[in-house]
């Protein structure tokens, strides 16, 4: 959600600013912009609709030299997505521009004000009443442009992340962070750049600062780093290496991220559980659990907040805790609990669960549960974000960037962590019997295999997807560990398809949705053996019996389920709790194979944003 990129330095900028643009296309956005300062100090905005493709053909033929310059990627929140509302926008007299993320709350205010003193607006955003702010300040208080962005910074209520140019000052950089994320990364030559996550910087350096909220940072060509904070108090940021490969960064041969993301999964668990369970695979060492044992231990509960597919992670996880380790669980969605006045105690853990780890709303929930003095744990992929910040102690996935928009190794990558984590505890809490703990340590260092041959159904899975195209409605059905995976499974194939999705508990189907079948309907029932696997081929003949059409997902072998299953997709065995480690596999496939046959842009779909930084 809204991109920033920024560059100072000796090189060209325009290349390093669209280049990183581009790598943060994953992130969901309408329009995009540039703004460059060229050798004679003219400042130039150039701005389009659409993609970044569409920003480098205007830009074609004009002036884009200059080795300073900032770009945007916006996902609209305040005016329609059009080139006017787009970013950087210009102060009044083009002396300055400025691009922003987030949302400036009191701007209607401010423009106001700004209005009744003569200044007048060419767009509908909240972002440029900022820069008119900065330069109205500037101005009437003769302040350099340091002084003015700490004196509107005081007057503003939102969450940003923003960078300003100032054609008067052609060798300085200014950026301002506040409840969304920016990092500033440090080249050799004292040269700087900017970006709102590290993966437009990292194949220019590894040296990033993460900034803080209220910090704001000047960057001065051949100068260290400058960061203070608005009351011109000095910061004192670490300086961190980050560890992103290229490859990491780009789409190694595959059409799409989301494909290549899907395949990468065997790895991304391999390399989530390494250094984590022993070279003899009966022991889980976290060693959050070892720093904060007595807290984890001894949780009275555990509240688990999230938003999307990490909220299905966290269902799962529920699963997890409550059999494993006999904790009560919640499951809640972040951006309900914020609003609420939820009981939180201080024996509570409360574990937030975000990919990007810059989620709006479960930032807020974390927020709330650390003031009501519960024991925030985080389980994160981004490194350095501002959740693995903002929690006591976490479990980083490292399942590696993810760049295509609908979630697939992170939510594995979630499952795994929240199973070594509840693995653990329940050792701890002797809640687990020694066998049984051994028993499913080793099974869990067997899922990477067995994902590797779940991947094998891909062949399969793209022959089936044709026949899905025409739906306009789809059901999922799981029951127990595989209902949170039905309900994943719908929002993949919503998300990147649009075709609209329910998934549903298979046994609360009769309580309503069974009204809606009928042979149009696709039914898919994650129907794997274990516990309840009975119950489930029940549920299975009653959507038959009303001519439903039904695809099954089985364990290897199954004969039953494929007498009366329209179409059947085999899945390796596994004990119950890590089914979903391989039912989301297939299901991930189904959801980007039938994106792909209606000729859907599978990484960028419409409206939808990777890292949801606004609530
Ligand atoms: C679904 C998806 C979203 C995210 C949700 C939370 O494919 O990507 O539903 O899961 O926006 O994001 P994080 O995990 O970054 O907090």
């Amino acid at each position: 959600m809204c991109g920033i990129v920024g560059y100072l330095g000796r090189d060209e900028a325009y290349p390093i600013l669209i280049k990183g643009l581009k790598r943060l296309e994953y992130r969901g956005y309408d329009s995009a912009g540039v703004a460059l300062i060229d050798g004679q100090g003219e400042l130039n905005v150039y701005k389009a609709k659409g993609k970044v493709s569409d920003l480098e053909t205007y830009c074609e033929g004009k002036d884009t030299s200059g080795s300073i310059g900032i770009a945007h990627t916006r996902w609209a929140t305040h005016g329609e997505p059009s080139a006017t509302n787009a970013h950087p926008h210009y102060s009044a007299s083009g002396r300055l521009a400025l691009i922003h993320n987030g949302i400036i709350e009191n701007y209607a205010t401010i423009k106001e004000n700004l209005q009744s003193l003569g200044v007048s607006f060419r767009s509908a955003t909240d972002t440029e009443v900022l820069v008119q702010l900065i330069e109205h300040i500037q101005k009437s208080n003769d302040l350099d442009l340091l002084g003015a962005v700490q004196v509107a910074l005081h007057q503003v209520i939102g969450a940003y992340a923003i960078a300003i140019l100032d054609r008067e000052h052609p060798d300085t950089l200014i950026c301002a962070r506040q409840s969304s994320p920016l990092v500033v990364g440090l080249g050799g030559d004292g040269d700087f750049y900017l970006a709102s996550d590290a993966s437009p910087i990292a194949e220019y350096t590894d040296k990033v600062v993460y900034l803080n909220d209220g910090d704001i940072a000047v960057m001065q060509l051949g100068h260290d780093l400058q960061v203070v904070n608005i009351d011109n108090e000095e910061q004192h940021p670490k300086v961190r290496q980050i560890d992103i490969t290229l490859g990491q960064l780009e789409k190694g041969g595959y059409p799409y991220f989301m494909l290549k993301e899907i395949f990468e999964q065997p790895g991304c668990i391999r390399d989530c559980m390494r250094g984590r369970i022993n070279v003899d695979a009966d022991r889980i060492t976290l060693s959050a659990v070892i720093d904060y044992r007595e807290k984890l231990v001894a949780a009275r509960r555990i509240i688990i907040v999230a938003c999307g597919t990490s909220w299905h992670a966290g269902l799962i996880g529920k699963q997890l805790f409550e059999s494993l380790c006999r904790i009560p669980v919640e499951v809640e969605y972040a951006s309900e609990f914020r609003y609420r006045e939820p009981v939180i105690f201080p024996d509570d853990v409360v574990i937030a669960i975000s990919q990007s780890g810059e989620t709006a709303d479960t930032l807020a929930a974390i927020e709330l549960a650390r003031k009501s003095g519960a024991f925030v744990f985080g389980v994160c992929n981004a490194i350095g974000a501002s959740i693995p910040r903002q929690t006591q102690t976490g479990v980083y996935i490292h399942v590696g960037p993810e760049i295509g928009v609908a979630s697939t190794k992170a939510f594995t990558g979630q499952v795994t962590v929240l199973s070594m984590l509840a693995l653990c505890l329940a050792n701890e809490r002797r809640t687990i019997d020694g066998a049984r703990y051994k028993e499913l340590v080793a099974e869990l260092t067997r899922i990477p295999e067995k994902m590797e041959q779940a991947l094998k159904t891909n062949e399969q899975i793209e022959r089936l997807a044709p026949i899905f195209t025409y739906a306009r409605n789809c059901l999922y059905l799981g029951r127990g560990y595989n209902y949170p995976v039905a309900l994943e499974g719908a929002l993949k194939l919503k998300e990147i398809s649009y075709i609209h999705a329910e998934g549903y508990p298979a046994a609360e189907m009769k309580h309503g949705p069974i009204a809606l079948i009928d042979s149009e309907m696709p039914v898919f029932v994650i129907a794997t053996r274990d516990k309840l696997y009975d119950k489930v081929i029940s549920n299975i003949q009653e959507v038959r019996a009303r001519g439903g059409r039904v695809t099954a997902l089985v364990t290897e072998g199954d004969e039953r389920i494929r007498q009366f299953a329209d179409h059947v997709i085999e899945l390796p065995d596994t004990v119950e709790c890590f089914q979903p480690l391989m039912a989301a596999i297939p299901l991930q496939l189904l959801a980007y194979h039938i994106a792909v046959c209606k000729g859907k842009d599978v990484d960028r779909p419409r409206n939808l944003a990777k890292s949801v930084t606004v609530e």
